[in-house]
């Protein structure tokens, strides 16, 4: 057959909040042939990802699986299921995605409690404390683990340690945080934890891991009323990943990237978590040296900062947009815009996925030495 109007696009190096360039390996992944989504092959492929996410995510919970969207489905099958209309919930919103988590929230008719933060600085323990101090019966906690819109970290192990403390679970959105910084889903006792595909994991968008603990599980089994999308009930879909199981048909599973996960997952497991976790301190560290001894300063700074999304304050007089679009088409570098009330104050720059190394960062350096 002739190939008609190949699809061909730049090569793009891509700094921004992600997506991220991915993994070596995966994109060769994705020209193997599809395969049905009940293929005993695709089940073993399935069976391989299971077992690379409890080990991305520290977890044994078997209620670990990828659903197949991009960050934004891993969030709203989180909230569809956990929440029920009343429940009284504490959202924590220190930025776009808690933002995003909150309307979750209230469109799943939970009664919100809302613990918020200024703009770079992270969610404080003592107004989480206060805020289970003072409602009584709080079902849920939910809290961003690494920010994207400000580049703060929360101290999501404090809070589930609160969450604990006071009867209630905890949702983590840790899209830019999952293979990027510590995440420890079993020992710091997180209920309900989804990300993304395309940035610490190095694979392409549009898969979401997610992972649920026996309680989170147990609370969805004994809801009053089913889970209001068929689709996200993880209880059904969970019968889809059993391994032990004949399993029905759920939907038509993206092949693709299923073999793309793949692929970057046992990427990730051949170099090691912990190591995985140390690159990304070491050239963050090197590109904060680099970038503030060219007179740049950061939005945040100390433990909060995250390494693997640097938020740069834009120097008086820096042109915003003509800048991104240098950037872009001259350099073939992409870096993110600051979102909502921080557009036109900084930049986004991500160190994820395949661009966890020397060579990205020195490559984006001399773009920006030649704006
Ligand atoms: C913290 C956070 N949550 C949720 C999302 C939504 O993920 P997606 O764009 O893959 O739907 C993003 C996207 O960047 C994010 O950074």
């Amino acid at each position: 057959m002739s190939q008609i109007n190949p699809v061909q696009t730049a090569e793009i190096l891509l700094m921004g909040p992600g997506p991220s360039n991915s993994m070596p390996g995966v994109l060769q992944a994705m020209s193997e042939p599809v395969l049905s989504h009940l293929d005993p092959d695709f089940l073993k492929i399935m069976d391989e990802i299971k077992e690379h996410l409890q080990y991305l995510f520290v977890t044994q919970s078997p209620h670990t699986y990828v659903v197949s969207g991009p960050g934004s489905l891993g969030m709203e099958t989180c909230f569809v299921n956990l929440v029920e209309s009343g429940d009284k919930i504490i959202c924590c919103h220190n930025g776009y995605f808690g933002d995003r988590m909150h309307e979750n929230a209230k469109r799943y008719g939970a009664e919100i409690i809302s613990v918020t933060a200024e703009w770079g600085k992270p969610i404080s323990l003592d107004d989480v404390e206060n805020a289970f101090n003072t409602n009584i019966n709080v079902k849920l906690i939910s809290v961003v683990h690494a920010e994207t819109s400000t580049g703060v970290k929360n101290d999501v192990e404090a809070i589930a340690k609160l969450a604990k403390k006071h009867g209630a679970l905890i949702i983590v959105d840790a899209v830019t945080a999952l293979g990027a910084i510590p995440l420890k889903v079993d020992e710091w006792g997180l209920d309900a934890v989804y990300s993304c595909s395309q940035k610490g994991i190095g694979s392409v968008p549009g898969m979401s891991p997610v992972t649920f603990s026996q309680a989170a599980f147990d609370k969805v089994l004994n809801r009053k009323n089913p889970v209001p999308s068929w689709f996200q009930d993880i209880t059904v879909y969970e019968k889809y990943w059993a391994t032990q199981t004949a399993r029905p048909y759920h939907h038509t599973a993206p092949s693709q990237q299923y073999y793309a996960i793949l692929a970057a997952l046992r990427h990730i497991k051949s170099i090691g978590l912990e190591k995985i976790w140390n690159q990304h301190i070491e050239i963050s560290a090197y590109f904060f040296q680099e970038m503030t001894s060219r007179g740049w300063k950061f939005f945040v700074e100390g433990d909060a900062k995250l390494p693997q999304l640097n938020t740069v304050l834009l120097p008086e007089g820096f042109d915003d947009a003509s800048n991104r679009t240098k950037m872009r088409n001259e350099f073939k570098v992409e870096v993110g815009a600051g979102l909502g009330s921080m557009f036109g104050k900084l930049w986004r720059i991500g160190i994820m996925g395949g661009n966890v190394n020397k060579e990205a960062v020195d490559q984006l350096l001399k773009a920006i030495d030649n704006l």
